[in-house]
């Protein structure tokens, strides 16, 4: 009887152990299941830059739409990212180095894939890379370039380039006598390169005694009114004794044209960067001189091209690096173009940058 009520436990127990071990195998087989349909799932939810469709999305972060050319590079940069089937996001800063970093963290925090910076402050924009690497999203620095930060792609004109245009084109008019340099702010690394091409050019006439720079600042915020402030103290300190002025872009050269009217000396030669329509203007009639003109649609169109390439975590590799103080950047540089009373029709014009009757009028 026992003997009987053991055997009966055993077969029991067995039954019990079968079941348990059926039943657990039955859930490992779910979770297996489950854990494969989650998996994408989860990883879309962990990293907030997979935006729910395929669409890359960039954000854009502007310092400015100050000058002309800036909403160009708006529009155009939009238009050819749109035409690669991106999405964009843009953000202004209006010339504020901590609105530009907050404004940068919203676009971060946004889902982005990528983030493409014409930094306001060239070294304080660094904290923007630093955020954006954290939260995994390259950085694209565009025009201007960021100092001491890890960025991943450069992509702008040839900056000294422009400065020698100026300068060649100045010194065939006026080899010998007193020039001006009115510069861009110090803030900005292009109105430092600018110098630089400038400089380069002028330094056998400085050496020879030739030319002699009898004013040389930098203009706060590529200010106008500054830069007529800059031109007025620098006729004051030389007594009206200046032979040519070259300013770092067209709106610090409307300013000092403007001072130079007012002393009467409004047409002696003034070089200028950017073919903005007023300069254009002042080209034709004489008072302006020459303009380093940057096709805005060819540095839309190269940064859209690389900016939805690295989103898509593409390396890009580039002939030409630049040390930006930290790293050796990647870069793109595209070639300015001198644009003066000869060449004008041929260039900006031909171009559809401007239009013959805005240049000329009717
Ligand atoms: C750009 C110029 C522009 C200036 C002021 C520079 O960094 O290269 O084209 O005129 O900023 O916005």
């Amino acid at each position: 009887m026992r003997m009987m009520t053991q055997r009966y436990v055993v077969i029991w127990l067995g039954l019990v152990l079968f079941l348990v071990i059926l039943t657990a195998c039955e859930h490992d087989t779910e979770v297996a299941e489950s854990t494969e349909a989650l998996e994408p799932v989860m990883d879309k939810g962990n990293n907030p830059n997979d935006s729910a469709d395929d669409t890359i999305k960039i954000g854009f972060s502007m310092d400015t739409l100050e000058e002309e050319r800036w909403l160009k590079d708006r529009e155009l940069f939009k238009e050819e990212l749109e035409a690669l089937g991106a999405e964009v996001e843009i953000m202004v800063a209006n010339e504020n180095a901590s609105v530009q970093i907050s404004q940068a963290e919203t676009l971060i925090s946004s889902g982005i894939d990528l983030l493409v910076v014409v930094p306001y402050n060239t070294e304080t924009a660094a904290a923007i890379v630093e955020k954006a690497h954290l939260a995994g999203i390259k950085v694209l620095s565009y025009d201007r370039i960021i100092k001491n930060a890890n960025i991943d792609l450069y992509v702008s004109f040839d900056n000294e380039m422009v400065g020698e245009l100026q300068a060649e084109a100045i010194k065939q008019l006026v080899p010998t006598g007193n020039y001006v340099y009115i510069g861009g702010p110090v803030t900005d690394n292009n109105a430092i390169l600018v110098k630089k091409g400038v400089f380069h050019v002028l330094k056998p006439s400085i050496d020879r005694g030739e030319i002699t720079v009898v004013y040389d600042q930098w203009t706060e915020d590529w200010n106008p009114d500054n830069a007529y402030k800059n031109m007025l103290a620098a006729l004051e300190a030389n007594d009206n004794q200046v032979d040519a002025v070259i300013a770092a872009n067209d709106a610090t050269a409307g300013g000092a044209i403007r001072a130079l009217a007012e002393k009467g000396l409004a047409g002696i030669p003034v070089a200028g960067q950017d073919a903005d329509l007023a300069a254009a203007q002042r080209i034709v009639k004489g008072t302006q001189t020459m303009t380093a003109y940057k096709p805005i649609r060819a540095l839309a169109q190269r940064a859209a091209e690389l900016a939805v390439k690295l989103a898509s975590g593409e390396t890009i590799d580039t002939d030409n690096k630049i040390n930006n103080g930290k790293i050796e950047v990647p870069s793109v540089l595209l070639a300015p173009i001198e644009v003066n009373q000869h060449n004008i029709d041929q260039t900006i014009i031909a171009d559809g940058f401007h239009t013959r009757t805005e240049v000329y009028g009717d």
